[in-house]
């Protein structure tokens, strides 16, 4: 495989590794982002954020902003339709000095497209490109934006609606292969990535379906894109930003003993107590837990034990059962280090 060790420059930053984590609803909080920058992560991006919440002061929003200490750069991502709106939440958000702003035309739940946010915005490229000039006038942090490939098969439009998004200014475009129509189902194309970063004179990030090391390198080699998200593939998985670098750099793979997952979530864990207090903390661990051990040995027993946690030390108890469980990865572990 071409070994590209190329790392993107963005808003004059040059990143550390091409390999980000994606914006993801109900995930990508400070707490669990400072975990991804520990173990590799380049880039990591806010859950999308709702400019309409954020101009009415609405008290939750705020806490989608927070930046973790060990957040050298993040990103945050906003949705809307009104470009006057969006201006005044890209102002208000220049506090937090994030590296980039991106404008959310992805995302295709039923409510918010309904609005005229998210993936909607792929009708009419024109109002991109209004929305990102918009939000240019009104702060200094450089404009990103991140897109589908269009609303469905019979109007896929993604290099219209990157070339409304660039030609009003923005400083890069993420596409994720996939129509709204799509959802999350089907194989996210590549080839329209591929497509996308030929096309135009910015940076170009893919996103879909990169769910391990090897398929983030692939990715890259394939497409020609300068950066690449994980999402999904990185829910209960911060690991894969480590292993990733190490293969993109040449060096053997880590392996992760379940001790050193547990240390990992219950760090993760701390965090989010920080953030947001014991008692909605451990509500919103639960499911990190869930992802924190899919596909593990006595993973769905744990789990059971997990979704009735309501504080830190129950979640401490059942982590503790993790780390004691052995699985085929202690092993390799323990290997790898003799
Ligand atoms: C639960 C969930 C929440 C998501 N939230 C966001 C979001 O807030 N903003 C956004 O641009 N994309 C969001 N996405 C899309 C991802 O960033 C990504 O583009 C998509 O999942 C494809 O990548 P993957 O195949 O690696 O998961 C979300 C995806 C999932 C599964």
């Amino acid at each position: 495989m071409d070994m590209n060790r190329k790392t993107p420059a963005l808003a004059g930053v040059q990143l550390e590794s091409p390999f980000f984590l994606a914006p993801v609803a109900g995930y990508s909080d400070a707490a669990y982002r400072s975990v991804c920058y520990e173990l590799g992560a380049a880039l990591c991006y806010t859950e999308m954020v709702s400019s309409e919440a954020l101009i009415r002061h609405h008290p939750k929003t705020s806490l989608l902003l927070q930046r973790a200490e060990a957040e050298k750069h993040y990103a945050i991502q906003l949705f809307g339709a009104k470009p006057e709106v969006l201006a005044q939440a890209a102002a208000m958000v220049s506090a937090y000095r994030p590296l980039v702003i991106d404008l959310n035309c992805g995302c295709p739940v039923p409510k918010i497209v309904k609005s005229g946010a998210g993936s909607a915005l792929l009708k009419t490229p024109e109002k991109i490109a209004a929305i990102v000039r918009a939000m240019r006038e009104a702060t200094d942090i450089p404009i990103t934006v991140k897109i589908r490939k269009g609303w469905d098969e019979a109007s896929v439009n993604f290099l219209e609606a990157a070339d409304a998004a660039v030609g009003a200014g923005a400083a890069a475009v993420t596409l994720h292969g996939r129509t709204r129509a799509q959802g999350y189902s089907g194989k996210a194309d590549w080839t329209a990535i591929a497509e996308l970063a030929r096309h135009l004179a910015v940076p170009v990030f893919g996103s879909g379906d990169v769910f391990s090391p090897e398929a983030a390198l692939a990715m890259l080699a394939e497409t020609g894109c300068s950066g690449v998200m994980f999402a999904r593939g990185a829910m209960g998985n911060p690991f894969v930003f480590a292993r990733t670098v190490a293969l993109w750099q040449g060096r053997p793979l880590p392996v992760y003993t379940n001790a050193e997952i547990a240390e990992v979530a219950r760090r993760h864990l701390e965090r989010s107590v920080q953030f947001l207090g014991e008692k909605t903390a451990c509500v919103e661990f639960r499911k990190q837990f869930c992802a924190y051990t899919r596909g593990r040995p006595r993973g769905a027993a744990l789990r059971e034990q997990a979704v009735h946690c309501s504080t830190r030390a129950e979640f401490q108890a059942v982590l503790d059962l993790f780390a004691a469980e052995t699985s085929d990865s202690d092993a390799e572990a323990a290997a790898d280090r003799s």
